[in-house]
């Protein structure tokens, strides 16, 4: 099971993820990156693919677009349904791994927002995805997803890191409204050139004595750009842009987070 399948992280994924961002800014404006994006190109309908809770839908939503929203995981779907329909949104929310989705309608835009592309933990998966996002665009469509270049100096730290060896990330409140504090544990295999995240949280009573201890995994994969240039060749896509952050910052060789924008061929 991956972070995302678990009940009590999709209900307290967007506290503890809002506290984060306070303190850790590589994510600021993503959410004005994708609005532009599906303004852009989204005339023709758009998705929000591994939408999670639905950051970026009902962003989206909030600037009437309309988007349909599809996760693996049940438990985000549900949040994300729940939240619109308590902002007056009837929005088509499912289910899915965006390796076989299908939808009943074409798009001239897919969105796959903050690293859901990263879940996917081979080529063979990477690949599988994007020829199925590539049949539910219509032709000419465009695609935004983004990816940790393979970065050496995080590498060798975290080829240095056990599972186990855990650092304080955040103290937040809880749907419960009790204190947690989040550790983690980030390793990477150069083999296969995936990064294995362990989250610890732990929940405190009011004293500040841990009363439970929940650990979560997650696996995430970084590419090479020169990998994804031949990948995105195999599977009908044209790049269109690469961006190094959500300000559309030059992909320079120091940019670790890679934003593609690409168009169905
Ligand atoms: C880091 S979260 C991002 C969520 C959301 N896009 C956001 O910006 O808040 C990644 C999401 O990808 C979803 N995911 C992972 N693997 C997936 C797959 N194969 N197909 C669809 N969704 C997937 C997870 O369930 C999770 O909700």
């Amino acid at each position: 099971m991956d972070l995302h399948d678990f009940a009590d992280v999709a209900e307290n994924y967007d506290l503890y993820l809002d506290a984060m961002y306070k303190n850790e800014d590589n994510h600021s404006g993503f959410q004005d990156f994708y609005l532009d994006f599906a303004r852009e190109y989204g005339k023709g309908g758009v998705i929000d693919i591994a939408c999670g809770t639905g950051a970026v839908l009902l962003y989206l939503a909030e600037n009437g677009i309309f988007a349909d929203g599809t996760d693996l995981s049940e438990a985000m779907c549900r949040l994300a349904e729940e939240k619109a329909k308590r902002k007056g949104f009837d929005l088509n929310i499912f289910p899915a791994n965006m390796t076989d989705f299908s939808s009943d309608k074409k798009y001239s835009c897919a969105i796959i927002a903050r690293s859901g592309f990263m879940h996917l933990l081979t080529p063979e998966l990477q690949r599988k995805a994007l020829l199925n996002i590539r049949d539910n665009l219509i032709d000419g469509g465009m695609l935004t997803f983004n990816t940790f270049d393979p970065h050496p100096r995080f590498q060798a730290q975290q080829m240095n890191t056990k599972i186990t060896d855990y650092s304080f990330r955040l103290e937040y409140v809880n749907k419960q409204g009790k204190r947690e504090k989040i550790y983690n544990a980030i390793s990477y295999d150069p083999f296969t050139q995936i990064m294995s995240g362990n989250w610890k949280f732990e929940t405190l009573d009011d004293n500040g004595n841990v009363v439970e201890e929940r650990v979560r995994p997650i696996k995430m994969r970084q590419t090479y750009r020169q990998e994804m240039k031949y990948l995105l060749e195999l599977t009908g896509y044209e790049i269109v842009n690469v961006y190094g952050g959500y300000h559309k910052e030059s992909a320079d060789c120091a940019a670790k987070n890679v934003i593609w924008c690409v168009r169905k061929k």
